[in-house]
């Protein structure tokens, strides 16, 4: 059965602006009369606040695999307490992460990118998924700007390898990251509404 509503997920690299433009989109297509919603991973929900609170903020070091098993188990959570109920009710939800983040991460961590889509077949497809794209390098001196963890520039470039074979293969829109903010937001714009005058049966409220 068709959802009702569009899924859009916004993925790149950490710091490479997907909460910034996940919220910019958002804002614009409401401007644009559109019912929009902002979502992320880890999820809201329980799941995701264990990923949070134990692994993220922690940085407690688990096995690849644990990761990977929690983050697929947060997002059948995400999609079923938050992903599906707003696209029934006819919504533009646009998730911050997304299905392509395990694949890039923990597929960067030397996971089997098979068993990972295995673990993930389940979880809802997006209708559009776009990919930030901001080289390694500036991701990196951001990061240190932000002074949060600062992530190792090879594991930034692993990552983005795998991102690219997406872009490669059509499943991610890239979208170029390394300009001025109202530049990219301006970009995802115009994929999202390019993208949303082809999707038939949806219409701006
Ligand atoms: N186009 C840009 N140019 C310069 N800095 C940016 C740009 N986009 C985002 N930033 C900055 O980079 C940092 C990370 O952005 P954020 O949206 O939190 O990224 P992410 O959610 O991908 O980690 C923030 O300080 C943000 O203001
Ligand atoms: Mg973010």
């Amino acid at each position: 059965m068709k959802n009702k509503g569009v899924f859009i997920c916004i993925e790149g690299l950490d710091a490479s602006g997907k909460t910034t433009h996940a919220h910019r989109l958002v804002r614009n297509l409401r401007r644009k009369g559109f019912d929009a919603v902002y979502t992320t991973e880890p999820s809201r929900g329980e799941i995701g606040r264990f990923i949070r609170t134990y692994i993220l903020q922690r940085k407690r070091r688990v096995p690849s695999v644990v990761e990977a098993l929690l983050f697929a188990v947060d997002r059948v959570d995400h999609v079923e307490k938050e992903i599906k109920p707003a696209l029934e009710e006819g919504k533009i939800v646009v998730s911050d992460r997304y299905v392509y983040s395990s694949l890039a991460y923990q597929g960067a961590a030397e996971l089997d990118l098979r068993w990972i889509e295995e673990i993930n077949r389940l979880a809802l497809p997006p209708d559009l998924a776009i990919y930030i794209d901001v080289p390694p390098e500036v991701v990196v001196k951001r990061i240190r700007r932000k002074k949060s963890v600062m992530e190792r520039l090879e594991t930034q470039r692993r990552v983005r390898e795998v991102y690219m074979k997406f872009v490669e293969n059509g499943k991610l829109v890239a979208v170029d990251g390394n300009r001025r903010k109202d530049e990219v937001a301006k970009d995802i714009l115009t994929v999202v509404l390019d993208f949303l005058k082809n999707y038939s049966n949806f219409q701006s409220v």
